[in-house]
């Protein structure tokens, strides 16, 4: 499935946007550790932002990486945030490489959009960027989702979402599956796993 053509109208559907309740939790998990890390986070397949303009605002130093460039180019005009600590990057999940030590790893909606072949490679890169005791925020999709027909994406299945998390202590693990809309309308079977976990 191409999704490339549809992101712009994507961004444009989700404009202005609060984050994600995912890192909502994780920010709030975080504020409550007894000796939190360094402010220090990725978010990974930023869009236009909803998510990275959130860590900003409450202080955090922020890598934001995502594969299209209109992506890139929206976050660094939004002007409701101060971008002092902002670092962006153009980058494909296919050839992710990220820095040491990230006390969060945000990814909303957009693991799945990785091809299988480089996934479990994706995955083993964020386990490994995480500083211990840093948390990973964001969504897998289920092998009952309707996009799972397409080769290109990946999905999970219950098992295998749990084998992923076997590094993390889970904080919080929702399984979504019923039927829904895109954000562009389109009919959809959502199969979602929703999670914050944060690593041993
Ligand atoms: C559904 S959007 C989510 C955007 C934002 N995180 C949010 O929650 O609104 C998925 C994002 O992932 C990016 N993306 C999709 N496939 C990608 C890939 N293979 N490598 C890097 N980014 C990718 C898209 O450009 C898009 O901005």
């Amino acid at each position: 499935m191409d999704f490339e053509p549809k992101w712009i109208q994507y961004y444009q559907a989700v404009e202005g946007r609060s984050p994600r309740p995912t890192l909502v939790k994780a920010l709030e998990g975080y504020a409550q550790d007894a000796h939190p890390l360094p402010r220090f986070a990725v978010d990974l397949g930023c869009g236009d932002g909803r998510d990275t303009v959130e860590l900003l605002n409450q202080g955090w130093r922020v890598l934001a990486i995502d594969g299209e460039p209109e992506a890139i180019t929206r976050l660094r005009q939004r002007d409701n945030c101060d971008r002092t600590y902002l670092e962006t990057r153009v980058q494909r999940f296919e050839d992710l490489t990220l820095p040491p030590e990230v006390s969060l790893i945000n990814a909303s909606f957009c693991l799945p959009f990785c091809h299988p072949d480089h996934f479990p490679q994706l995955w083993e890169e964020i386990v490994l960027a995480l500083a211990s005791g840093g948390r990973f925020c964001g969504q897998l999709f289920g092998d009952q989702d309707s996009w799972a027909v397409y080769a290109d994406m990946t999905h999970h299945s219950h098992d295998q979402v749990h084998d992923l998390l076997t590094p993390f202590i889970v904080e919080w693990l929702e399984e979504e599956n019923h039927p829904g809309k895109t954000v562009l309308g389109e009919d959809k079977h959502w199969h979602i796993f929703h999670v914050v976990a944060r690593k041993r």
